[in-house]
Order: structure tokens, then C-alpha cells, then sequence
């Protein structure tokens, strides 16, 4: 039997009607409307998309929102006290510099990340945060991990006692989405590039998290049959010189769908629920902030 296809659009719409929802309803007990500030260095092509969309979210939901531009020059002392200012913004509730950096400023990335309030880090991504989310106490937990939790809870898929197989271990994805997948209860392998035996693990899987950055890794023989396939993955295939690249994701679609019980599609799976579950953080830092 072919998969249910989880398309990321549903979820994301409900998330962010949700966020909205509780937006509105701190506007009118405290008169403030949450904020969002997205800082962007240089004119990689992709970011400028990334945060062209975090704005319009903003927008739509109504929430206050500053773009902060900074030249590929700038150096990091500037970009820290671009941090420092909008950290004691009252206005700017969540804060999120754009990934990656350019590459003179790349070494700086841990030192730029650690610069900005933990309260107002909506990527999750502070050390403070990590901490807070491996002893199952965080507030701000990493934006794309979460919105597969909320996507998996809203199309109850079971996860308490599933074997769940992340596959992929950065800090962005692969680890927060293992530690909130613990924290459902899911039983979690964490699979890498040094893992030993791949496909027998996968195999044994109910939910599969492909988090690797290689296009059409996850082939139909790794999965069993009915299980869930979560595609984080985002390749961009050249087409050819002028024409626009392919998204790719890290999953077989069109053989894994013919095994998988439910799986999501790339480009309109999980991507959409990313910036979703940005809208999501930024309100709830709001209501931390606003003490509500
Ligand atoms: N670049 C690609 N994904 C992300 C993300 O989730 N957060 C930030 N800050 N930059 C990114």
C-alpha cells in the first residue's frame, strides 16, 4: 500500500494559526505584539529567500518584525554589538542570525550564536538552550526538530516506545531531534557517517528521520514496511548552467512511498514547518519575556 504523504503546508497553516492565536491574545492582556529580528551577513542567495519568508510569516501573523542587513564585511565585533542592541530591544522578543556566516566570519559562528539572550533565541541553538533541552526542561528548543514533533503529535503518529532512527547528528537537526523524540518516549538510535550496518538498523525502525545532506540516501530496502520517513534533507541539484536548481531530498521518494506508511515530501514537507515553529518560538519567548 502507498504512504499517506505528509504534506508540510496542512501542519505548518495549523501551527501558525495557533501562534497567532496566542500573539493576539498577549497583545491584549499586555499591549505588546511579539517581535522577531532576523539579522542576515552578506548576499548568499538562499539565505536572502530564508529571510525574505521569515519576514512574510511575520507579516502574516501580524507580529512586529526587523530585518537587520549587515554587509559580507562586517566584522565580528560589529555583528556582536548588532546582537547587544537588539538583545536589549524591548521591542524584539526572538532573535535570529542567519546560517551559515560568510566565510571570514565562519570561526566566529559559536562566539556569535552564544552573544545573544538565551530568552531571545529562538533558534534554540545557545548552549544554555542544548542544556536545557537534554534534561527535558527547555523553553526554545531548535525550530525544524520541533515541527517534526508537532507534525508527527498532529497526524498521531505514535511515539512513545517506537524505535525511532535519526540519521544525522548535527547540532541543528540531528541531535535535537533526538533528544525531543526521548523525550516522547521513542526509543532512539542516532546513525552517522561511522555507523556500522546502516540498513540493518533502519530496518528495524518505526520512524526514520533522514537528517544527512545526501540526495536519495535513504533507499526502499532500508525501511519496513509501514514506517514512518521524515525527509529533512535539502540538496540542490544544477540543472545546468541558467536554469534553477533541483531540491533533492535525503529520502528515495518515489520507491520509499511504495513501503512507507507515512512520508514526507521535498521540496513541502518539513521545510514549511521550519519557519512555522520560528512564529511558534518567537511568541512563546514573548510570553517568557512579558512574564505571562
Ligand atoms: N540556516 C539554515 N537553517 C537555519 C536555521 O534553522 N536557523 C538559522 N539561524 N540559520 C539557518
Amino acid at each position: 500500500m502507498a504512504a499517506k504523504i505528509l504534506y508540510g503546508k496542512e501542519f505548518a497553516a495549523r501551527i501558525k494559526e495557533d501562534a497567532k492565536k496566542e500573539a493576539l491574545a498577549i497583545k491584549e492582556k499586555s499591549g505588546v505584539m511579539p517581535g522577531l529580528a532576523v539579522v542576515i551577513v552578506g548576499n548568499d542567495p538562499a539565505s536572502t529567500v530564508y529571510v525574505r519568508n521569515k519576514q512574510k510569516a511575520c507579516d502574516e501573523l501580524g507580529l512586529y518584525s526587523v530585518k537587520v542587513e549587515m554587509p559580507e564585511t562586517a566584522t565580528k565585533e560589529e555583528l556582536l554589538a548588532k546582537i547587544d542592541e537588539l538583545n536589549s530591544d524591548k521591542k524584539v522578543h526572538g532573535i535570529l542570525v542567519q546560517l551559515p556566516l560568510p566565510k571570514a566570519l565562519k570561526d566566529a559562528e559559536d562566539e556569535v550564536l552564544n552573544r545573544i539572550d538565551p530568552r531571545k533565541d529562538v533558534d534554540g541553538f545557545h548552549p544554555v538552550n542544548v542544556g536545557k533541552l537534554s534534561v527535558g526542561d527547555a523553553t526554545l528548543t531548535p525550530c525544524t526538530p520541533t515541527g517534526v514533533i508537532r507534525m508527527l503529535e498532529l497526524s498521531d503518529i505514535n511515539m512513545d516506545g517506537a524505535h525511532a532512527v535519526v540519521i544525522g547528528r548535527s547540532n541543528i537537526v540531528g541531535k535535537p531531534m533526538a533528544n525531543l523524540l526521548l523525550q516522547k518516549n521513542a526509543t532512539v538510535t542516532v546513525c552517522h557517517s561511522h555507523t556500522k550496518n546502516l540498513a540493518d538498523i533502519t530496518r528495524t525502525a518505526d520512524i526514520i528521520v533522514a537528517a544527512v545532506g545526501r540526495p536519495r540516501f535513504v533507499t526502499a530496502d532500508m525501511v519496513k514496511p509501514g514506517a514512518t520517513v521524515i525527509d529533512v534533507g535539502i540538496n540542490r541539484i544544477s540543472q545546468g548552467e541558467g536554469k534553477k536548481a533541483k531540491l533533492i531530498g535525503d529520502v528515495d521518494f518515489d520507491n520509499v512511498k511504495e513501503v512507507a506508511g507515512a512520508i514526507t515530501p521535498v521540496p513541502g514537507g518539513v521545510g514549511l514547518l521550519t519557519i512555522a515553529m520560528l512564529m511558534q518560538n518567537t511568541v512563546t519567548a514573548a510570553k517568557d519575556q512579558l512574564g505571562l
